[in-house]
């Protein structure tokens, strides 16, 4: 018997199997085997969450969580924080190896060229009311852009899905921007292609009067480090989502539209902003024990701590907090921070956090860092999905190469009724259980 095999005994009836292991994982299917009798449908695996459950192979995000290790394409976070730029990990993460000089140089012009957003683009986000979620606009306009690039359709051609990539990569900065514009009611203001892809944000953002802005070096590093650190995270939430809506052929827009949709939500890319309401809420440093005591109490959780991969201090936390340095030398020092380092610094000592394995994550400190830059908390989530489409675009494109991949399409264990008669209307009594509402 070779040695990566998995033997099964069916206790119901006595039968064994063998099912190979390949990548320390079986495969589900080799399961379908294991029956009762000819006309059963064969063994599953039952796994909502898929907290067990690979669902691709990938060469892209390596996380070894119990280790708190990350690394995109090979290359740990760290380096690719200190040393490189985000466009040029948007590089690596979409094509396998970092730029060479030349390479690098076509695709920043590459993505330069493509920043602006078509007029009627403009007219579609107008519609929007003026107290509009940034978030809730950035997702519906992405889905908008799938109907001003009927090309995109054709995912398979590698030439014009090249073309797609440039194009998202550097308009979604534009589109995150004009919705924040919009939604403070301000003209917006369009992209300056002198200005490097963090620098050309921080104007759309912040220009006002001024006939040329200049970014602050400072906040303009920050933010790059920022875009490198939330670029990929493997099969988390929303990438699941990019990779599961893109299996059905869907052209890339609107599959990232639905990716920022999940991230959007407060367990995922919106816990940044719910850090920010939490050390509002919690108000001064000596108010946290207390507020300690309520979380390990149940009474709510504490955002910004806690990861499903990480079960150790969060690489890119640690990273973040370096940053947070750099930004309040030129914005001042954020009166929350003091708040957010009595809470890692309690929560760190607790045995309630220590038993749990439960440390700060990334949004943790992000949410500190973006308020101090004048980000308002509700573009939290907008500026987490800008780096993010790279990533989803990387993951995207190696589903779509991947012979072993088929439309995404879960099995369920029904539970329900069996089959049974319709009943007019006349005849329907509600059982005691049945509720109004199912
Ligand atoms: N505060 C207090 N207790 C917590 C927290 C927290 N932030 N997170 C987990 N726990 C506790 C749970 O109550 C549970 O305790 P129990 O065993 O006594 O019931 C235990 O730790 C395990 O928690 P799970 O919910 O099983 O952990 P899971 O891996 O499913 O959840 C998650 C991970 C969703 C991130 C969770 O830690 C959480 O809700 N954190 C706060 C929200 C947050 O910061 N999200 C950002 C994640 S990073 C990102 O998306 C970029």
């Amino acid at each position: 018997m070779s040695a990566n095999t998995l033997t099964i005994t069916d206790n119901r009836t006595g039968k064994q199997y063998e099912v190979p292991i390949e990548n320390d994982t079986i495969k589900a299917m080799d399961l379908r085997q294991i029956k009762t009798s000819d006309d059963d449908f064969g063994l599953m695996t039952y796994d909502p969450a898929f907290m067990n459950t690979a669902s691709c192979k990938s060469r892209i995000t390596f996380i070894d969580g119990d280790k708190g290790i990350l690394e995109y394409r090979g290359y740990p976070i760290d380096q690719l924080a200190e040393k490189s730029t985000y466009l040029e990990v948007a590089y690596l993460l979409l094509h396998g190896e970092l730029p060479e000089e030349a390479q690098l140089k076509e695709w920043t012009r590459n993505i330069t060229y493509h920043t602006f957003i078509n007029e009627n683009i403009k007219t579609v986000m107008d519609g929007f009311h003026y107290n509009a979620h940034p978030m809730g606009m950035f997702e519906a306009t992405l889905g908008a852009l799938s109907t001003f690039y009927p090309d995109a359709k054709q995912i398979f051609d590698v030439e014009c899905r090249r073309k797609q990539i440039y194009r998202l990569v550097a308009k979604v900065p534009t589109i995150a921007a004009f919705a924040y514009r919009h939604r403070i009611g301000m003209q917006y203001a369009y992209p300056d292609n002198d200005l490097g892809y963090e620098g050309n944000f921080l104007n759309m953002m912040f220009k006002t009067t001024e006939l040329k802005y200049k970014p602050n070096p400072v906040l303009e590093r920050a933010l790059s480090v920022l875009f490198i650190l939330h670029a990929d995270h493997e099969q988390n939430c929303s990438t699941n989502a990019m990779r599961s809506i893109g299996s059905a052929q869907t052209d890339p827009f609107s599959s990232l539209a639905g990716a920022a949709a999940a991230l959007y939500g407060p367990l995922h890319g919106g816990a940044n902003e719910m850090v920010l309401r939490m050390l509002k809420e919690i108000g001064s440093k000596d108010k946290v024990p207390d507020y300690i005591k309520r979380v390990k109490a149940g009474e709510f959780r504490l955002m910004g701590f806690g990861h499903r991969v990480y079960k150790n201090y969060d690489p890119r936390a640690r990273i973040i907090k370096q940053v947070a340095d750099e930004v309040f030398e030129v914005t001042g020092k954020d009166p929350m921070l003091e708040i957010a380092l009595e809470l890692e610094r309690i929560a760190l000592e607790d045995e309630y956090f220590v038993k749990r394995r439960l440390y700060p994550n990334v949004d943790f400190y992000s949410g500190i860092i973006y308020q101090a830059m004048r980000f308002p908390v509700d573009m939290f989530p907008v500026l987490f999905a800008i780096p993010r489409t790279s990533g989803w675009l990387a993951q995207w494109v190696e589903m779509l190469e991947d012979p072993d991949q088929k439309i995404a399409r879960p099995r369920q264990i029904y539970l329900g009724h069996k089959t049974r008669d319709y009943v007019p209307i006349t005849g329907r009594k509600l059982p005691a259980t049945a509720s109004a509402n199912a």
